[in-house]
């Protein structure tokens, strides 16, 4: 017997599905979350796993005492000419406000936490 099997997932927009599992972010972690998925997970995916266009954030070379909080801000505000990768520039972020980019920052924080890299 052949089950067709039509997955009723909304889709919401075009973002592309996550691999592995990513945990619930906490509830004042989740305006943080929705910016971060909006702005940067394009290039830095779904839970921060990194892309084909940009690094993961969930990475070591990303935790607070290599790159301080100040570094996105700076990131989100004037770009990042490559140098850690090969993945090419990465553009300012117009569309988010410092005030964003502190939330976006704490849930980073809280997905690179999760998985122990600090
Ligand atoms: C168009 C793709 C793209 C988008 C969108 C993007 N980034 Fe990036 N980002 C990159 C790439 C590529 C690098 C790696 C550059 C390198 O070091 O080689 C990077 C690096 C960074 C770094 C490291 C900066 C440093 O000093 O080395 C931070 C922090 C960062 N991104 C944060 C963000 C945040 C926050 C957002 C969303 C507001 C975002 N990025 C959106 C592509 C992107």
């Amino acid at each position: 017997m052949v089950l067709g099997v039509t997955q009723a997932c909304s889709q919401n927009g075009a973002e592309p599905k996550a691999t592995g599992t990513v945990a619930a972010a906490p509830a004042e972690l989740r305006d943080g979350e929705q910016k971060f998925n909006a702005n940067c997970s394009t290039c830095h995916g779904i839970g921060g796993i990194g892309t084909t266009q940009g690094p993961p954030m969930v990475h070591k070379v990303y935790e607070p005492n290599h790159h301080g909080d100040a570094a996105f801000q700076r990131a989100a505000s004037s770009g990042v000419r490559a140098h850690h990768w090969k993945f090419g520039d990465m553009p300012k972020i117009d569309a988010v406000t410092p005030e964003d980019v502190d939330q976006i920052v704490k849930y980073v924080r809280w997905l690179q936490k999760q998985a122990g890299i600090f």
